[in-house]
């Protein structure tokens, strides 16, 4: 049987389980896609760190060695920053690789330039894990596109975050220790203050924008706080009113204006948000036909991000191109008249 060459960019949280992933659904991978799956090189910095991976695999700190393996079909990349990923993921879509990216900081930043890179070289760019971990919201808002204008999100996008107030308002633990555990249990970023001052979420919220109308607005229009500076008491204390302080991102499309914030937020036990706790991320999407919904589950975490990733890798096999993304880019850029004429 042929084989779906991979090269893997890091071997971290999300890389080693995303290894382990294939491994472990070996079988169910090879009915789905006709062949074996196979990790053909992996990128590191420390190559002399043990780890486990087959011995037949290339393991290098230099991604010329990578790009010189012979029919490689998918690179996926989840190493740390825009640099070196940025010019790993443009060399590769130059070489005519599938790349599946996890890396928000990466995508906030070059996303639309890559995007464009890949369709000029008929490859395909994807992300699923990059926004909320495990749920599958790029994908339901690239169907959701197809037909309806959204109007509003509003989420919590970053785990990290919702595990320490979590952890603070349930247990009392103290900040930093709730942290600790966070990094403990893989879901923080390699620096946590991307996780505790809201960059994590803005890029997140960013890839929406760029997803949804095409194109960011100024960052420094964008209110942005995170999650340092709110003390353990104003926690308590808004538990004790019957209230949860949450790090809510918000982004509301009226009238042609686009309002983002990402910021703490006190939320009443009536609001939708109130009881997603721990790592769980959850999305509200108000589309203008289908209403409001809500998808929820972990936002981060080995095994969650390596199911979006194995999402991308299936999808870019079996939904032949990317034409949801290019329909909702096209339709969110109807002038309002065209619109209602097409609706
Ligand atoms: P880790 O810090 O656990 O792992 C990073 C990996 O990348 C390590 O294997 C490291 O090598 C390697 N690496 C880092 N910099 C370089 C470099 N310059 N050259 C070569 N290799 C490098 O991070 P995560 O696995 O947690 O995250 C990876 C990416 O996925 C990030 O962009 C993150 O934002 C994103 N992400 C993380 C999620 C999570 O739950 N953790 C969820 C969704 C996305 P070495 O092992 O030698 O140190
Ligand atoms: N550090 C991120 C979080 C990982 O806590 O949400 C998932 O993107």
């Amino acid at each position: 049987m042929s084989s779906l060459k991979i090269v893997l960019l890091g071997f971290g949280t999300v890389g080693e389980g995303v290894y382990q992933t294939i491994q472990t659904h070996q079988n169910r991978l090879q009915s789905l896609l006709g062949k074996k799956v196979e990790i053909v090189g992996v990128l590191v910095n420390d190559i002399n760190k043990k780890r486990k991976i087959d011995q037949h695999v290339v393991i290098t700190d230099d991604m010329d060695d990578l790009l010189e393996i012979p029919d490689v079909d998918v690179v996926i990349e989840a190493i740390v920053g825009v640099e070196p990923g940025y010019s790993y993921v443009k060399k590769s879509l130059d070489k005519g690789f599938h790349v599946i990216t996890a890396n928000k900081e990466l995508l906030a930043n070059k996303g639309k330039e890559l995007k464009k890179q890949a369709v000029q070289n008929h490859v395909r760019l994807e992300y699923e894990a990059a926004v909320a971990g495990g749920i599958p919201i790029i994908s339901t808002l690239r169907h959701l596109l197809r037909v309806n204008r959204i109007t509003k999100i509003e989420a919590i996008l970053n785990g990290t975050s919702n595990y320490i107030l979590t952890d603070i308002t349930e247990n009392q633990t103290p900040f930093k220790d709730a942290l600790y555990d966070a990094q403990q249990k893989g879901y923080a970023e390699a620096d946590p203050s991307n996780d505790i001052d809201g960059w994590d979420a803005f890029y997140k919220l960013m890839i929406l924008s760029d997803l949804l109308f095409g194109t960011q607005p100024s960052w420094d229009s964008i209110v942005h706080r995170g999650i340092r500076n709110v003390r353990d008491v104003d926690i308590l204390a808004a538990h004790s009113i019957g209230c949860k302080i949450k790090h809510v991102a918000s982004l509301v499309s009226e009238d042609g204006d686009v309002k983002l914030a990402v910021e703490p937020v006190v939320l009443p036990s009536s609001h939708a948000l109130y009881s997603v706790d721990g790592v769980d991320n959850a999305v509200m999407v108000t589309g203008d036909i289908v209403g409001q919904l809500q998808l929820q589950g972990p936002g981060a975490g080995a095994l969650p991000t390596a199911s979006a990733i194995i999402e991308d890798l299936v999808n870019i096999y079996q939904i032949k191109e990317n034409v949801y993304e290019e329909s909702a880019v096209s339709f969110t850029s109807l002038s309002e008249s065209a619109l209602e004429d097409w609706l």
